[in-house]
């Protein structure tokens, strides 16, 4: 009798242990705030990048052409194209009948991936801080209405985003890649998505 109440001892002992090993090993500490900030920075760095920020204008609904490859000051879009309030066309022409689903093969030429259109305005990030943009990205009201979960999976599939790391000829790609992108945003949200408090 005592035998055996020692040896369920001994299983309790055994299997408690184990879970507690197990909760130690598996479970990772959540990043600090400090960790999401510096994930943030770098998420920032693309955002504000020209591969993104020329489709994220505001309310004057004007493409822009900036970066390097347009010269060193960011102009408006040639040929005079100003978007109506869809964002989809310029004076009845659509944005798809220059831009493709896929880049023209030469420098200069139309870029494209499929749904070409400018970003709905609450999502300008022309020209924004860090933390405006920060703010805005976590604001439903001026994310599309997601939760920070689909901003991650948006930017880790949606194509308009994908496009940013194929730009087409000429075009410098925004910076990291998009998995890399997802994963910056991914410890930033389990940090509990601090933004900074200025800049
Ligand atoms: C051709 C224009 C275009 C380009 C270039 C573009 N976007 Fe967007 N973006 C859009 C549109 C349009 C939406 C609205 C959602 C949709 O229709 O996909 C959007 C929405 C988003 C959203 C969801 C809204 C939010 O605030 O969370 C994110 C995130 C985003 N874009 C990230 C990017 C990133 C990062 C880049 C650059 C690598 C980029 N976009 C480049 C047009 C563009
Ligand atoms: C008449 C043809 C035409 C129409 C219509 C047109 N575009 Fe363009 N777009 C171009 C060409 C060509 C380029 C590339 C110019 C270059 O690389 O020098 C371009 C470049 C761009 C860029 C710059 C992308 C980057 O970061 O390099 C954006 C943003 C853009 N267009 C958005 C739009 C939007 C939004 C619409 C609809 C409102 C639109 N375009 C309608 C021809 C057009």
């Amino acid at each position: 009798m005592a035998n055996r109440v020692l040896m369920l001892f001994g299983l309790i002992a055994c299997a408690t242990a184990a879970m507690l090993m197990a909760s130690t090993s598996g479970a990772q500490a959540p990043p600090s705030k400090a960790d999401g900030l510096e994930a943030w920075e770098k998420a920032f760095e693309v955002f504000s990048h020209p591969r993104c920020v020329n489709c994220h204008v505001p309310e004057d609904n004007r493409p822009r052409w900036s970066g390097p490859s347009y010269g060193a000051k960011a102009q408006y879009h040639g040929m005079n194209i100003i978007a109506d309030d869809t964002r989809k066309k310029a004076a009845g022409l659509p944005c798809t009948s220059c831009h493709g689903v896929s880049n023209l093969p030469f420098a200069k030429g139309a870029p494209g991936a499929p749904h070409w259109a400018l970003a709905p305005v609450e999502m300008v990030w022309w020209a924004k801080s860090s933390r405006d943009i920060c703010e805005q990205i976590k604001d439903p009201a001026r994310n599309g209405d997601k939760s920070l979960d689909e901003v991650v999976e948006h930017v880790r599939s949606d194509d308009l985003v994908q496009w940013g790391w194929n730009p087409g000829p000429g075009r410098e790609p925004a910076p990291y890649s998009s998995a890399e992108l997802a994963d910056f945003l991914r410890n930033w949200v389990n940090s509990g998505a601090p933004c900074p408090v200025a800049g």
